[in-house]
């Protein structure tokens, strides 16, 4: 087992207040690691931590180290780390154009494709591996805020893929999502781990222990435990574990 994350001391801070407290984790290569934890327990600073996103906020400052493949996050161009780290949201965004120009947009600004017949084939490859090709092949052109919630869902998954990343960040990203669409997001994120590294964060406990192979509880900013997803379930070692699976408290 490679790990592809490798989280040192972190600690992350609002106004100087911490709400990540030294964490210490790893990501290994092609699992999904699941982040449970309640409200403010600082799971989705974890993740915009782990792509730089929180660089834009000016109250947000941290200590420690991050290693995506043995090189610290924090000494790469933040640009090219969100590259080789993408990011989903609980809140699928697609752009006001059309299914084929959500999908090109950002490899085309950065340069990635620019033929037309490799944007075409990536487009169809992107769009299979979110497993939406069969449902919107005979209307790219069309609008993407005509689709539905669940579909949009698969097609922010289709336009992270179109930029080739290394490990995609998922926040929640079934919160808004009906039964179904959830289910296919689940099916969706299993067969992407064969290709990526994926951080699932999930208020969801039971899409974390459908889906993730190591799963990681968060109380209040610590890393309470790590462990593999059937062994925290089944027999968690610290209570305050205990107590959130079995739903006493969050
Ligand atoms: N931009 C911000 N400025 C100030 N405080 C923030 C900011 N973002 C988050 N916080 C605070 O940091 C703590 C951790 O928040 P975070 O969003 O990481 O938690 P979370 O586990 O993702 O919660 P949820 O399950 O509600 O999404 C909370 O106390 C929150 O109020
Ligand atoms: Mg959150």
């Amino acid at each position: 087992m490679v790990d592809k994350i490798k989280i040192e001391n972190l600690s992350c801070y609002y106004n100087k207040k911490c709400v990540l407290e030294s964490l210490n984790l790893n990501v290994v290569k092609n699992e999904i690691l699941g982040v449970i934890g309640p409200a403010n327990s600082g799971k989705t600073t974890f993740l915009r931590t782990l792509n730089r996103m929180n660089d834009f906020d000016i109250t947000y400052s941290r200590k420690g180290s991050v290693y995506l493949d043995g090189d610290n996050i924090f000494d790469i161009d933040a640009e090219n780390l969100r590259r080789r780290v993408g990011m989903l949201f609980a809140m699928p965004i697609p752009l006001p154009m059309s299914i084929y120009d959500n999908i090109t947009y950002a490899p085309k600004r950065l340069g990635l494709v620019t033929k037309k017949v490799d944007l075409e084939n990536m487009v169809e490859s992107v769009l299979r591996d979110s497993s939406l090709w069969d449902e919107v092949k005979d209307r790219l052109g069309a609008s993407a805020m005509k689709m539905s919630g669940g579909q949009q869902q698969r097609l922010c998954i289709a336009r992270v893929l179109a930029i080739n990343p290394e490990v995609i960040l998922f926040d929640e990203p079934c919160s808004g999502l009906d039964p179904i669409s959830t289910a296919k997001v689940e099916e969706l994120m299993v067969e992407l781990k064969e290709k990526y590294t994926i951080v699932l964060v999930t208020n969801n406990v039971k899409q974390a222990s459908r889906v993730s192979d190591r799963t990681a509880f968060f109380l209040m900013g610590k890393l309470i435990e790590v462990d593999k997803t059937d062994k925290l379930f089944v027999s968690p070692k610290e209570k305050e574990t205990e107590d959130y699976i079995t739903g006493r408290f969050g």
